[in-house]
């Protein structure tokens, strides 16, 4: 068998490393503008609070008040600790050390311009190390009321605010320079129901469920689910957080196809709002709030607290492994011809999974729940077929049972601790990444078209995850059962591509509604509000404004952002 386990490192590598700068930032000006209600204020401003009002605030919330600093901090003069630095040198790509510093990152350029640069672990330890991004005051909230005392705080002072779960924003949209930081990682609760009933007794029927604290990730919850012989549907990465941007911005899985998506499957949220209140929103009351914080964005209407998701008991997987490797473009293309043409059958075979491109190779790691190595290898005779017609191509596969989604998880999912060598270089001035979700029409009617246009935006850096967590179940929910984009509803393939030549010929062949999903898209695009949320926006906007009407949760392209400049300090006149 082909080594797995390097390949999926290499790509969780490449898709941490491949995050975009933080364009948008940096050329926002960072000019003192006037600390009027047009503007946010701002820690390089006289209008920040005194050491003396932090003081007394940081005593209203038990004292969970930090200074933060960026987290290359100990290895620069005049506070250089080499025993400390030694940690962070060690630590410095590692997602589950970087998740738990509260100035940390996942991608460490995220921590700004003055704070990575001269503050990272390659730079001299002379330099001193500069703030970047890094709030200056962390609120290391463990409760409720933390946080709503916070809000209040922020509200009165018109400070911006930025909440934090992982890091793990693909637009660093978590780390606001000169906020006040609200940092939800500590609160780690995980507390499982065998008959969950929502709060406020409207009529439904009790589920299996599981309700975990705002700062719980992926990896500590599957396995905690795991060891009660249950699964719950999440992302692919075991530091990516449960509650945070991921299941308010949609959330999709391997299991995605079998069961909804993971906003799909949310019961309940406890959350604070702008006003500083706390409430239990859901099906039963709220109701407005609840479905936006299904799929209509992080950050935006709210800060999570906690959250519910159903749990059902763990299916078996089969997993259908296989690599491909082509001596030529036109081979190339006439293999991924072949796949897209195949895609709607493997959608209704129940397949789901991950497929990687990258130069002359097409990697695939598929998953089906519940079924039998037979029929698995019965659905993907399709490749020994196309080995037959096509003898220059090389196709290695496996197809192998696990006994849990857990299992399948661990296969797939390991996160490297260093850099692989030689990872691609972008060439200049391409996109960094951009995400289309392809209905199933496209591969019905014109699969040639979608494999042309992915060979078309490919050049040697270009790196392509095909995730096929559409379909089936994703397809059954209706389109206004959350706020998660409704070109959900229709497509079969989530396409991100990194580094691809344009944008243009994967947009061709979506279809006349445009749909990308918002967590792996690249927010500079053009028409962002049908692109990111097509027909749910004004019904979006309405809750937004009704919920946080003096607009304390921007971030950048998140719904109502355009009432703000770009950097999300001072309203648009
Ligand atoms: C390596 C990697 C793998 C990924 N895999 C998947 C995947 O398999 N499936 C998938 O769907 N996505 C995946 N993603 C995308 C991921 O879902 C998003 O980056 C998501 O926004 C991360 O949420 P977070 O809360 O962990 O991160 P953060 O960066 O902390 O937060 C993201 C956004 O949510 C806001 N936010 C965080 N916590 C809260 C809260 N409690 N209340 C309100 N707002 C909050 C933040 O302000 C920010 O705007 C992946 C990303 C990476 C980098
Ligand atoms: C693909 O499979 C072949 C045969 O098992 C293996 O030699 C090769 O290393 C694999 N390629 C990758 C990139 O893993
Ligand atoms: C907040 O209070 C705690 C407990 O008294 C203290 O340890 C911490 O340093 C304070 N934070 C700040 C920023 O002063
Ligand atoms: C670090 O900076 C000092 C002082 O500017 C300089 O003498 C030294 O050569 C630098 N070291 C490295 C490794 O660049
Ligand atoms: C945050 O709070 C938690 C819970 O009280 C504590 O364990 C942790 O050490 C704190 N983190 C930081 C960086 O202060
Ligand atoms: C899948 O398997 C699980 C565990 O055996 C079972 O509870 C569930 O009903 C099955 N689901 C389907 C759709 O077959
Ligand atoms: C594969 O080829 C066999 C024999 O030619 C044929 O019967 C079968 O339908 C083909 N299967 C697929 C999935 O193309």
């Amino acid at each position: 068998m082909w080594s797995l386990e390097g390949l999926l490192l290499f790509f969780a590598f490449v898709l941490v490393d491949a995050l975009p700068p933080p364009s948008h930032l940096e050329k926002a000006s960072l000019a003192a503008r006037a600390p009027t209600r047009e503007c946010r204020c701002l820690s390089s401003q006289p209008c920040w609070p005194s050491i003396k009002a932090w003081t007394a605030f940081n005593a209203t919330i038990d004292g969970a008040l930090i200074q933060a600093r960026p987290p290359g901090s100990p290895c620069h003069d005049p506070n250089y600790d080499a025993a400390q630095c030694d940690v962070v040198k060690a630590q410095w790509s590692n997602p589950y050390w970087r998740s738990a510093q509260p100035g940390g990152m996942i991608d460490a350029s995220f921590e700004g311009v003055g704070g990575e640069q001269t503050c990272g672990i390659y730079a001299n330890r002379t330099t001193p190390c500069g703030q970047g991004s890094v709030p200056v005051y962390i609120v290391n909230a463990t409760r409720a009321s933390d946080i709503a005392r916070t809000i209040r705080f922020a509200a009165h002072r018109n400070l911006r605010v930025a909440v934090k779960n992982t890091g793990h924003d693909f637009d660093g949209k978590s780390m606001v320079r000169g906020s006040l930081g609200i940092w939800v990682h500590s609160m780690k609760s995980i507390r499982f129901h065998d008959a969950f009933m929502p709060t406020g007794g409207c009529q439904v029927a009790p589920k299996t469920a599981v309700t975990v604290g705002a700062g719980v990730q992926w990896g500590e919850l599957y396995k905690a689910a795991d060891e009660k012989g249950l699964a719950v549907v999440g992302g692919q990465n075991p530091t990516v957080g449960a509650a945070g941007g991921y299941v308010q911005t949609g959330g999709h899985s391997a299991l995605s196809p079998f069961k909804g998506l993971a906003s799909d499957l949310a019961l309940e949220f406890q959350v604070v709002t702008a006003a500083g209140k706390e409430l239990t929103v859901n099906q039963c009351q709220h109701t407005d709030l609840f479905w936006a914080l299904r799929g209509g964005g992080g950050g935006t209407y709210g800060i999570v607290t906690s959250a519910t998701f159903t749990t059902f008991p763990t299916p078996s997987q089969v997993l259908g492994i296989f690599n491909v490797t082509a001596s030529s473009e036109k081979d190339q293309e006439a293999f991924l011809a072949e796949l897209m043409r195949q895609m709607p059958r493997l959608s209704d075979d129940g397949w789901a999974g991950y497929i990687y491109v990258l130069g002359d190779f097409v990697g695939a790691f598929l998953n089906r729940a519940n079924g039998s190595v037979p029929d698995a290898q019965q659905s993907l005779r399709f490749l020994s077929n196309f080995t037959q017609t096509h003898p220059l191509v090389k196709i290695d596969q496996v197809v192998v049972g696990v006994p849990s989604f857990y299992e399948f998880f661990k296969l797939a999912s390991n996160t490297p601790s260093a850099p692989p060598e030689g990872s691609p270089k972008p060439p200049p001035d391409v996109p960094v990444s951009i995400s289309r979700l392809i209905p199933r029409t496209a591969f019905d009617t014109s699969p040639d078209r979608v494999a042309k246009a992915l060979m078309e935006m490919k050049n040697p850096a270009t790196v392509y995850v095909l995730h096929l967590v559409a379909g089936g179940a994703v397809a059954r929910f209706a389109a206004s059962h959350t706020a998660a984009h409704p070109g959900w509803r229709d497509a079969l393939l989530h396409v991100v591509a990194i580094f691809p030549n344009s944008r243009q010929p994967l947009s061709d062949v979506s279809g006349p509604r445009q749909a990308a999903y918002f967590n792996e898209a690249d927010a500079s695009e053009p028409n962002w509000r049908d692109l990111f949320w097509g027909a749910h926006y004004e019904r979006l906007l309405k809750i937004k404004t009704r919920w946080d009407p003096n607009g304390l949760f921007y971030c950048f392209r998140c719904v109502g952002s355009d009432r703000w400049q770009d950097d999300g300090n001072c309203r648009v006149r």
